[in-house]
């Protein structure tokens, strides 16, 4: 193994690190962004099945197929975010042409330099039924999308040449319960290291002992010899202290560790070590201190590769009647589901995108996050690492039995211990990994065995975390499913928990709600009377498709954020909630996803939706994305975000009141004024004249003045807690729209191509209060070295392409998101105009690395 001597460098600490003094060498192992210069094109357009041009040729693999007619694209791509929505489409998929096949090709060259390595691309999904040829051989297939899985491209590969890779996807062949993406929607690496390599995901790291003068950290590599001889080695791990933004190591060595072994020709061995560190400092929520671990594998004075991780010091104890305790103390869950999507970015993966979730999540005292229903990007769970979130890891939303024709059932039997495995595997050393959850209301809770199966899998890959499951039949409680778990998680169901209790076998089962509310609602949006309870298929918002935004609406099955606190409040021993959902998702439009799509003109099903089409005075619903999320589409906050903040952040003085106040077509009628609030007592005023002071009861966590008689002005509340003046709230009638205000989520970017701005414009009265049911048309228009990446207004029944710079704004609000061009300098300004308003403007700066 050649050293490079020019780098021989002796570094500080180094006699530390291993006892002896060391020269720096650099690992063979490289790993690089695959992402740039492929070629791409569709073929079976759902939107336009029958065009002959539209099917797919044969030997697009081969490596003669001239592809320069394809598209240019650059990963992460989602080929059906650019729509065009087609309301002959799924709504519960989006409305978007994701089915298709897609064919990928990417030229790339493998210097002669390199012969002696292993050449691998591992991608980190593939939507969907991913095959990969090198050069025209048939490398290997990989179905489930959402898995993230290594092709080896070593036997194939031509040296000191020009290579081509070309992937089939098929999407065609795939159904889901919502919008999946399409393509190779996730990064994608080429990754080289020499014959004697740490296999993929193989390391695992794991704390057997955590104490507060010291921990034990045990080290687990699994190595293997691809040479032509047996191997003596020698691997030495180390582990640093991360600095406080959890960017680099720093500080010196915290502990290490060496152990030597050899390993047969053509074999792999599991090499272990514990390392013991002094003083660990524990990950926690509030604190999430990370580790880097250096694993070093050496023959004689060689290294032969080395690999990084990130781990995080912190015990886990699930209890069934004192909830979770993270560290020895009680941490409620107060989670989130989400789907992978990023709204009007689609299902391609942007790193950014998913932080600004994260931290809109954590401003609302969100600390959990369960990856409904697939396995996330890795990016997700890095940042949950770094940002201090727990989260329940999920695999399948089916097994055996599925809940659509072609979803998992299809490749369960084949598939499901491969695709499990990748998963732990994956995502194990991970801090904020806390549970693995086999699946999400699985038809198969009548089949204890083969949870006990699943169940077993997961622990021959980790066996340091609990493993749960979403339950959703009556039975799963009680018929044996839930002892096949570790954790029980019910979805909904309020009333199967008591039921869960009574029994006398489950007293050692922890419990939790995998799944709550489901309260439906669009930002801004509000009707009379407010009703409570299941809108039906008979909805009050049906002409424009939309939900009041009262958060007492839910579908039959679901609650009110307030009735599953009741409980929980009720019953201490329930550790937690994960809300359905953190942002609202493209597709399930729910309670308007009925459509005919799909269904066969004449049968039963097709006449029975007609009916309630016909009913709603509608050919077809023209939703696209879900009414469940805390947050819309855009990430904009909904009412709802304030309640869920009032319980979270118990500590923050916060009140908030809704409904807006512009009802000049409501003088003199009865307005419903719900105010929600950390406080316990509030004094609602409507022009100075207070309309009383209401107290929550047990129980209760908003307050209501149910009768409050419109007129125009401002209403204020003033909150109390404890006796004491807690916080206030102002809502003020406004005038016409005047000007539109624009605002950065950050002041400037990375000039990479893929950090983003998020920029939310507001059209605004003249006393800058922002006009409630505005929807004027704004046009973003961009100046300097970037680009519009897509805009969003977070109204669901919207078919305006998410490409488009010109959006109209829903309920006074609209949301552009830009990138800079690669290595670009200077500033972006962003304008919007809109006829007859004033327009605003943002400048945001640029810069290279940080
Ligand atoms: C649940 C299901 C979710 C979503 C939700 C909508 O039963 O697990 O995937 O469909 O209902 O309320």
């Amino acid at each position: 193994m050649k050293k490079i001597s020019s780098l021989i460098l002796l570094f500080a600490g180094a006699g530390l690190l291993f006892g002896t003094i060391l020269q720096a060498q650099v690992s063979p192992r490289s790993r690089e962004s695959f992402n740039e210069d492929w070629k791409f094109i569709r073929y079976f357009n759902a939107s336009n099945e029958a065009a002959a041009s539209d099917k797919e040729p044969k030997g697009l693999e081969a490596p003669e197929f001239n592809d320069s007619g394809w598209r240019d694209v650059e990963l992460p791509h989602d080929w059906a975010i650019e729509g065009p929505f087609n309301d002959t489409l799924e709504n519960n998929t989006g409305l978007l042409p994701w089915k298709g096949i897609g064919w990928y090709r990417k030229h790339f060259t493998i210097n002669e330099s390199d012969r002696d390595k292993k050449i691998f691309v591992d991608f980190d999904g593939a939507m969907a039924n991913a095959k990969i040829w090198l050069n025209g051989n048939y490398v290997g297939e990989w179905p489930y999308g959402y898995t993230s899985f290594r092709m080896d491209l070593t036997p194939y590969i031509s040296y000191g040449k020009e290579n081509i890779i070309a992937v089939r996807l098929d999407t065609k062949n795939w159904d889901s319960r919502w919008y999946p993406g399409a393509g190779l929607y996730r990064n994608v690496w080429l990754v080289k290291t020499s014959k004697l390599h740490i296999v993929y995901n193989g390391l695992f790291c794991t704390t057997p002992e955590i104490r507060k003068e010291r921990a034990v950290l045990s080290v687990d590599a699994e190595i293997l010899n691809d040479l032509k001889e047996v191997i003596p080695v020698t691997i030495k791990a180390s582990v640093r202290k991360l600095n406080r933004n959890n960017s680099f190591p720093d500080g010196d060595v915290a502990g290490s560790g060496m152990v030597m072994g050899e390993i047969p020709v053509a074999s792999m061995r599991h090499f272990r070590m514990d390392i013991t560190v002094r003083e660990p400092v524990r990950w926690d929520i509030e604190n999430p201190e990370l580790y880097a671990v250096k694993v070093s594998v050496y023959r004689g004075d060689d290294l032969m590769d080395e690999y990084d991780t990130d781990i995080g010091f912190r015990t886990l104890d699930f209890t069934p009647r004192d909830g979770f305790l993270l560290n020895g103390k009680r941490v409620e869950i107060r989670g989130v589901c989400n789907h992978h999507d990023l709204g009007a970015l689609g299902a391609a993966i942007n790193t950014r995108a998913i932080e600004r979730q994260l931290e809109i999540l954590k401003e609302m005292g969100c600390n959990a996050i369960r990856t409904s229903h697939n396995p996330p990007a890795p990016e997700l769970l890095d940042l949950c690492d770094r940002m201090g979130f727990l989260v329940e890891d999920e695999a399948f939303d089916a097994w055996r039995k599925g809940k659509k024709k072609n979803d998992y059932n299809k490749l369960f039997e084949t598939w499901h211990a491969e695709d499990l495995r990748a998963l732990v595997r994956r995502d194990r050393n991970h801090p904020s990994v806390i549970l693995w959850s086999i699946g999400n209301e699985v038809p198969d809770q009548d089949n204890p065995a083969l949870s006990t199966a699943l169940h077993n899998i997961v622990k021959s890959e980790d066996n340091t975390r609990p493993v749960t499951a979403g339950c959703d039949r009556d039975y799963s409680g009680t018929n044996g499913f839930q002892k096949t778990l570790d954790v029980f998680g019910i979805n909904y169901r309020l009333y199967r928990y008591d039921a869960f209790f009574e029994l006398s076998e489950n007293a050692n089962l922890p419990f939790h709600s995998s799944e709550s509310a489901s309260t439906i609602s669009s930002r801004g949006e509000y009707f009379f009377p407010v009703k409570e309870g299941d809108p039906g298929s008979d909805p009050q918002g049906k002409s424009t498709f939309q939900i009041t935004s009262y958060d007492l609406a839910h579908p039959a099955w679901a609650t009110t954020p307030d009735q599953q606190w009741a409980l929980m409040d009720r019953i201490p021993a329930v550790f937690g909630e994960f809300v359905w959902t953190g942002f609202d998702y493209l597709g399930e439009p729910t309670p308007f996803s009925e459509d005919l799509s799909g269904l066969s003109a004449g049968s039963k099903r097709y006449e029975t939706m007609k009916v309630r089409l016909d009913k709603m005075g509608v050919a077809e619903i023209p939703s696209r994305s879900s009414y469940f999320g805390i947050l819309d589409l855009a990430g904009f906050k909904k009412d709802r975000f304030y309640l869920y903040q009032s319980r979270w952040r118990p500590e923050l003085p916060m009140a908030h009141i809704l409904p807006h106040w512009n009802w000049p077509e409501r003088k003199g009628q009865v307005i419903p004024v719900h105010v929600y609030t950390s406080g316990d007592e509030a004094e609602l005023f409507l022009n100075g004249k207070s309309l009383g002071k209401k107290k929550k009861g047990q129980y209760e966590y908003r307050l209501r003045w149910d009768d409050v008689v419109y007129q125009p002005g401002e209403l204020k509340v003033v909150a109390y807690k404890n006796g004491k003046e807690w916080a206030e709230d102002v809502m003020k009638t406004t005038g016409k729209p005047s000007q539109i205000s624009l605002s950065a989520d950050r002041p400037e970017i990375k000039a990479d191509g893929k950090d983003l701005v998020f920029i939310t414009a507001r059209i605004e009265d003249k006393n800058q209060l922002m006009v409630p049911g505005s929807s004027n048309k704004l046009n973003f228009i961009i100046k300097g070295p970037g680009m519009i990446v897509a805009t969003d207004n977070g109204d669901a029944a919207s078919h305006e392409s998410f490409q488009s710079p010109a959006k109209q704004a829903f309920n006074g609000m609209c949301l552009v998101i830009i990138a800079a061009n690669k290595n670009a300098t200077g500033e972006i300004t962003v304008e919007a105009r809109s006829g007859g308003l004033k327009s605003g403007s943002v400048t945001i700066n640029l810069y290279q690395t940080k």
